[in-house]
């Protein structure tokens, strides 16, 4: 017995020497153009749902969260801070989504994995290491708003984006950033304007992916 924990314990100290190894010798690759291993990218996965659902746990939403000003002021929200990055129906995401790691997920099915307690858990504490910002400094009405517009993209065209855009421009946008009424300048503006018919058509396939 004293054996076997001796062993152990070698074995156990060996696995920190050889990961301190590891990090000091810089020969962990921290590149975004290189990929986690199947078996690292699983664990992070496992981790960052695992969390979500632990964190959000009895986060209760508006009961009026299938109001439709609810839907027309989150549309404003996710075409201006969020399409940049996940694109919306009919509308690509940006250069710079291309280039992360992990790559932003198009959200199309995304109300299907989470609730919209985690779906507003997420937006309101960003995600670590990931490139996904914590909204936190936004009302929590614009959020809940945005989780509204979550909860409708399955199913979502173009063309529906595009009216909702529409409606929410007739509208002042969610909140006037600097006089306009949905900031069409700068970083902020993302990619909101929707695309002609038949461009893009790639949030219609599928789910969140990298
Ligand atoms: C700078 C790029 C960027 C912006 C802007 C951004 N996100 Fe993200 N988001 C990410 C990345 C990257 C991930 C993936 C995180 C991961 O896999 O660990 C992510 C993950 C998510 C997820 C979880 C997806 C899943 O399948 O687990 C949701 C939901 C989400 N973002 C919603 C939003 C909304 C809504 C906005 C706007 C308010 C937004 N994001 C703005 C980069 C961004």
């Amino acid at each position: 017995m004293p054996k076997i924990i001796g062993t152990v314990i070698v074995l156990a100290v060996l696995g920190i020497v050889g990961a301190a190894a590891l990090i000091y010798s810089g020969s962990f690759n921290v590149a975004a153009t290189e990929k986690h291993y199947d078996l690292v990218h699983s664990v992070i996965e496992t981790a960052r749902v695992r969390s979500i659902k632990a964190h959000a746990a009895g986060m209760t939403p508006p009961t009026d969260l299938d109001n439709q000003a609810r839907l027309v002021n989150g549309t404003s929200h996710f075409a201006e801070h969020c399409a940049m990055c996940h694109s919306a129906p009919g509308v690509e995401a940006g250069d710079m989504a291309e280039g992360m790691y992990p790559k932003p997920p198009v959200l199309t099915d995304v109300a299907t994995h989470y609730t919209p307690g985690e779906l507003f858990w997420i937006l309101k504490n960003g995600i670590k290491m990931s490139g996904m910002p914590s909204w936190g400094d936004h009302g929590d009405d614009d959020l809940w708003n945005t989780v509204a517009f979550m909860e409708r993209l399955p199913g979502m065209n173009e063309q529906d984006y595009g009216k909702l855009v529409m409606a929410a421009m007739a509208g002042g946008g969610h909140h006037m950033h600097s006089g306009g009424a949905m900031d069409m300048n700068g970083m902020d503006m993302g990619q909101e304007t929707p695309a002609p018919v038949g461009a893009g058509q790639k949030t219609s396939s599928g789910g969140p992916r990298r």
